[in-house]
């Protein structure tokens, strides 16, 4: 018999989980507004709001923690993590930040003027945010498969290469500052970008002059979906992967708490000096020096041990394979989700959830709060109300996806943990025709309102 596959790693130590009945849950959850940032962690029973800083740190990670060189200028905790970063990557500079959003502002800010243009395949919502603040325009290039969640297409981060060269028609190189790859893909269902559209994209962003950057956050399982679904790759290692990948980009932004399995850190890396001289001022006055960027010395020390770990193959099989497991069995039960199933999370496609609940009354927050009350498992919605409003219309953007995201933090939870988790979602689901309303707002903020906003139900 063939032998499955298996984890490569075992359990050190334990963290216990705080178990609660339905009753106390279901007033928690109202005395949170329905919300589920508002929620306190000892409330909840697994937690997949995000895989974002959420990760467990090995037992090398730790040990590099206890190595961490503090100085503040030429820590050699930096210049670990630059010899790492020039070896995985091969991008020769980069800028320590404190998390991904702060990589975006440093380079936006170097980079953007109101009325640019930045194209990518669906922009995670901190890259939107930073852009739009600067009165700038996303735009987004993803396949038109990417908002059917039936569609079984391999790569559904893909940019569509007709909707991109339109744009790079449309305006001026001058308007056009950068474009994005996210990989893999947040907004469309944590979906792979294929080397192939990696390498067409970077062909026509030459062809017209335009810088190419990654949203690298999950680079790591990105590759993993390469080698498993692109043909030329399947006898290459993911770190081959991975540096393949990086000589089609000019450079990269990194949110380190996903694929670097780290609890905070990120950084900007550049392949052109001038421009990473030019990003340099804007570290120095937003994060710190140009050797630390926001982060301790240790914290850059287990990030580069973590990089190394993460671009292996066996921890990469298991993390993938636990998210499959999760979306299989939950499939198994009927509820409909974004297929294929993604790297870091599932995605339940609340409009085939609760067709009867129009996206205005918030259909994926409301499959969050009956999931939460049934088992203490607290997911994040994306779907309208993370779409917010125009920014200058104010009127609510309907996005094409209403998406509840069951995100899992990586080496932290088991598949006993995983059945619970879709059992909870069947139950839901089994009772989804008793849910005749969805939910009101009845406060939001002006901007990125999903985090603080006050939800109650409609009577
Ligand atoms: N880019 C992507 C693709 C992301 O998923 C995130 C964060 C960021 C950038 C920003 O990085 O949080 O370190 O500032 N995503 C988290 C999530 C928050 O839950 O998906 P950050």
């Amino acid at each position: 018999m063939k032998l499955p596959y298996i984890k490569p790693y075992k359990t050190k130590m334990v963290e216990n989980i705080t178990t609660s009945t339905k009753t106390d849950r279901e007033k928690w959850i109202k005395e949170a507004y329905y919300n589920m940032f508002n929620l306190r962690s000892d409330q909840v029973i697994i937690d997949l709001l995000t895989d974002s800083g959420t990760g467990a740190m090995s037992d090398n990670q730790w040990a590099e923690m206890m190595k961490g060189d503090e100085s503040y200028a030429g820590s050699t905790s930096f210049l670990k993590l630059r010899q790492t970063i020039r070896d995985l990557l091969g991008f020769h500079s980069f800028l320590p930040t404190h998390q991904g959003r702060a990589a975006e502002n440093i380079l936006f800010s170097a980079l953007l003027k109101e009325g640019d243009i930045v194209p990518g395949n669906s922009h995670f919502d901190t890259t939107k945010g930073h852009i739009e603040m600067r009165k700038a325009n996303a735009v987004d290039c993803t396949i038109d498969e990417a908002f059917d969640t039936e569609s079984t297409h391999p790569f559904k981060g893909n940019l569509d290469l007709n909707k991109l060269e339109n744009v790079y028609k449309k305006y001026p190189k001058e308007k056009i500052p950068i474009t994005i790859i996210t990989i893999t893909c947040n907004s469309s269902g944590g979906q792979p970008v294929s080397m192939q559209n990696i390498k067409d994209v970077s062909k026509l962003s030459k062809k017209y002059g335009i810088t190419l950057f990654y949203d690298a956050a999950r680079f790591a399982e990105n590759a993993y979906f390469i080698k498993e679904r692109e043909d030329n790759y399947k006898d290459k290692t993911i770190k081959e992967i991975v540096k393949e990948m990086f000589t089609y980009v000019d450079g990269c932004t990194m949110s380190s708490k996903k694929d670097a399995i780290v609890n905070m850190g990120g950084f900007v890396a550049f392949r052109d000096r001038p421009l990473y001289e030019k990003v340099a001022n804007f570290d120095i006055i937003y994060e710190g020096f140009v050797t630390y960027g926001g982060m301790a010395g240790r914290d850059m020390a287990a990030l580069a041990q973590g990089l190394d770990e993460a671009t292996e193959y066996g921890y990469l099989q298991s993390r993938v394979k636990q998210i499959e497991y999760l979306g299989e069995t939950s499939q198994s039960y009927g509820i409909p989700i974004q297929t294929p199933i993604g790297g870091h999370a599932i995605f339940v496609d609340a409009k085939r959830f609760y067709p009867h609940i129009p996206q205005s009354e918030f259909p994926a927050q409301l499959l969050a709060v009956e999931l939460y009350k049934e088992a203490g498992v607290r997911g994040v919605e994306i779907g309208t109300l993370l779409a917010d409003r125009n920014p200058i219309t104010r009127e609510n953007r309907y996005p094409k996806l209403e998406l509840m995201r069951l995100a899992v933090p990586r080496r932290v939870y088991n598949n006993n943990q995983m059945k619970y988790v879709a059992v909870a979602l069947k139950n839901v689901f089994d009772r989804r025709n008793e849910m005749k309303k969805g939910l009101k707002i009845i406060w939001e903020a002006d901007i990125m309102r999903h985090f603080t906003v006050k939800l109650d139900k409609i009577n």
